[in-house]
C-alpha cells in the first residue's frame, strides 16, 4: 500500500490541495473538524481574480505590485494571478456558489487599492464560510481523503534529508509520502486580531525546526476595520462594506483620509497606521455605514448580525474600529510549485510565503493564492512521485506551552504597527529565552522580531519610525531558524 500524502490543516488551501491530489492518498489532519479551526471560515470580502468586464490579469497583478511596495516577485506574481480565474472554476466545480446578478452573471465587489471590481462574494459577506462548506462536503464525498479530525502535529520526521513521517500529537509516527503545510497564519501572537487565537505560527515552526528556510517574516498585515470590541478575536469589518462606499471618520465626525492618495481605500498598512496613531493620540475610529442605507442587511448579512450582536444598527450608527492583526505575508519560503527547500515538504496558503503579496497584501488575495498554490502543489507531488522511506525512531518530547499572556503583551507592544530599534532589541531579549524553551510560538515571534530588526527601512506593513523610508532598493530575506538564533 502507498504511503498517503500528510497535508496539514484544513482551510482553503489544504482542502484544495488534498482534493487535487486524488486520487494519491491523503491524510488530512486537522486540529478540530475540517473547515473549523482556520481563518478561511471566517474570511468575509470575497476572492479576487480578473473575470470582471474591461479587468485582466496584467491590471490585477498591476494593483498587486503596487500594494506590494517593491517586495512582490513579478513573476511569481504574474504567474498566480493569471491562474486565479481558474481557481475560481475550479471552486465553482466543486459546489462553491459564488454571488451572481439577476441575470446569472458574477458579480464584483471592490476593496481597498483594487483599480477594478474584482472581489467575487458569496451568501453577501460569507464568502470564506461558503467556500468551507463546499470544499469539506468534497473531501467528505473523495474516497482518497483520510480525515483525522482533533490531531496536531508534533514534528516532521526525516529520513536522508528528506520528509518521511509526521509525529502526531498522539505520539504516533504516520509514515508518509510527503507532508503540506496548510497550517495558517500569526495573528493569535497578538492581542487583538482578526484571526482565530490558536492561530501562533506553529506549523511555520515545525517546517522551520525541520531545516525549512523561512522568508519576509517581518511583514504582518493589519486590518484596519475590526470591530472595535476590547481585545482578543475581533470580528472583521471587510473592507469590501468601504467599497460599497462606507467612509472612516473621528469622533469629531471628520474624514480623516478625505484627500489622501486612494482615500479610504487606500492600501491597508496605510489606513491601518493612519487609524493607529489617531487612537494612539487619544481618539477614536469609526465606519460610517449609513450612506449605504436599508441595503446593508441585505449585502454584508453577516456584519450587520456582528453589528448588531455588539448593540449597533450600522445603517443609524457609525461602527466602531480599530486595526488588528490579520494576515502574515511571511512564512515558510516556497518556489512557485509550493516546495519548500526540505525535500518532501510543500507549504500552501498563509503559512507560505510564495512572493505573491509583497510588503503588503492586496484584498482578496489570499484565496486566489490558496487555490492556486494548493493545485500547483498538488501537481509537483503528482509527478515528482516518490520513494518513500521508512521514518526511523524518533523521541518523543511534547514541546512546552508557551506563556501566551506574556508572548501576546511583548508581541503586541513590539512587532505591532509602529516599529523601532529599542523595542525590537526588547523583544528579542524576552523572546530568545522562550522560543530556547522550545515553544512554537515563541519562535514563530522571535523570528518576526530578528527579521523585523534586520530590516531597517520602512516599507509596506513594515513600519521603523527610526527609519521612515523604503531603501532604493527592495529585497527579500530569507533565514532558517538556526540563522535567526544567530542574528538574535
Ligand atoms: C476583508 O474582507 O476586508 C478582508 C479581505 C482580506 O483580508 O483579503
Amino acid at each position: 500500500m502507498t504511503a498517503p500524502v500528510a497535508v496539514i490543516g484544513s482551510g482553503i488551501a489544504g482542502l484544495v490541495t488534498a482534493l487535487a491530489l486524488a486520487p494519491l492518498p491523503v491524510v488530512l489532519i486537522t486540529r478540530e473538524g475540517p473547515g473549523e479551526a482556520g481563518s478561511t471560515a471566517l474570511a468575509q470580502g470575497g476572492i479576487a481574480a480578473a473575470l470582471g468586464p474591461g479587468d485582466d490579469p496584467a491590471q490585477h497583478l498591476e494593483d498587486t505590485l503596487r500594494a506590494g511596495a517593491g517586495l512582490c516577485d513579478p513573476a511569481v506574481a504574474g504567474g498566480i494571478l493569471r491562474e486565479a480565474p481558474g481557481a475560481i472554476a475550479f471552486l465553482e466545480r466543486h459546489g462553491v456558489r459564488f454571488d451572481r446578478d439577476g441575470s446569472g452573471a458574477l458579480v464584483f465587489g471592490l476593496e481597498a487599492a483594487h483599480g477594478q471590481s474584482r472581489i467575487l462574494h458569496a451568501a453577501g459577506d460569507g464568502a470564506g464560510a461558503e467556500i468551507c462548506r463546499a470544499l469539506v462536503a468534497a473531501v467528505r464525498a473523495c474516497p482518497s481523503v483520510e480525515l483525522l479530525p482533533g490531531c496536531e502535529i508534533r514534528r516532521l520526521v526525516l529520513r536522508d534529508g528528506r520528509v518521511a513521517g509526521v509525529l502526531t500529537g498522539r505520539g504516533q509516527v504516520l509514515p508518509v509520502l510527503g507532508a503540506v503545510m496548510a497550517t495558517g497564519g500569526i495573528g493569535g501572537l497578538y492581542e487583538a486580531t482578526t484571526n482565530p487565537a490558536a492561530s501562533c505560527g506553529q506549523g511555520a515552526m515545525i517546517a522551520a525546526r525541520a531545516g525549512a528556510s523561512l522568508a519576509d517574516m517581518e511583514f504582518v498585515q493589519f486590518h484596519p476595520t475590526a470591530l472595535a470590541l476590547g481585545q482578543g478575536r475581533l470580528p472583521l469589518i471587510s473592507e469590501a462594506v468601504r467599497g460599497e462606499g462606507a467612509v472612516l471618520i473621528d469622533q469629531r465626525g471628520e474624514r480623516f483620509l478625505a484627500g489622501q492618495p486612494g482615500a479610504d481605500l487606500a492600501p491597508r498598512d496605510i489606513v491601518a497606521r493612519a487609524i493607529h496613531s489617531r487612537i494612539e493620540a487619544g481618539g477614536r475610529v469609526f465606519l460610517d455605514a449609513r450612506g449605504i442605507g436599508p441595503r446593508f442587511a441585505s449585502r454584508f448579512p453577516a456584519i450587520a448580525a456582528l453589528c448588531h450582536a455588539a448593540g449597533i444598527d450600522p445603517v443609524r450608527q457609525p461602527i466602531p474600529v480599530r486595526p488588528a492583526a490579520h494576515y502574515h505575508m511571511g512564512g515558510i519560503w516556497t518556489d512557485p510549485c509550493g516546495r519548500s527547500t526540505i525535500e518532501g515538504l510543500w507549504a500552501v496558503g498563509e503559512c507560505a510565503a510564495t512572493g505573491l503579496h509583497g510588503a503588503n497584501r492586496l484584498a482578496s488575495n489570499s484565496l486566489p493564492e490558496a487555490v492556486v498554490m494548493g493545485l500547483r502543489a498538488a501537481r509537483d507531488i503528482a509527478e515528482r512521485g516518490g520513494n518513500p522511506r521508512l521514518p526511523g525512531p524518533v523521541s518523543d518530547q511534547p514541546p512546552p506551552a508557551a506563556d501566551l499572556a506574556r508572548l501576546r503583551r511583548i508581541v503586541s507592544a513590539e512587532l505591532g504597527i509602529l516599529r523601532d530599534g529599542d523595542g525590537l532589541r526588547r523583544a528579542v531579549g524576552q523572546l530568545v529565552p522562550m522560543a530556547q524553551a522550545g515553544a512554537d510560538a515563541a519562535s514563530a515571534a522571535l523570528c518576526i522580531a530578528v527579521f523585523a530588526a534586520l530590516r531597517r527601512e520602512s516599507r509596506g506593513a513594515h513600519c521603523r519610525v527610526d527609519f521612515p523610508e523604503a531603501q532604493a532598493t527592495a529585497l527579500r530575506r530569507r533565514l532558517t531558524l538556526g540563522q535567526v538564533f544567530a542574528a538574535a
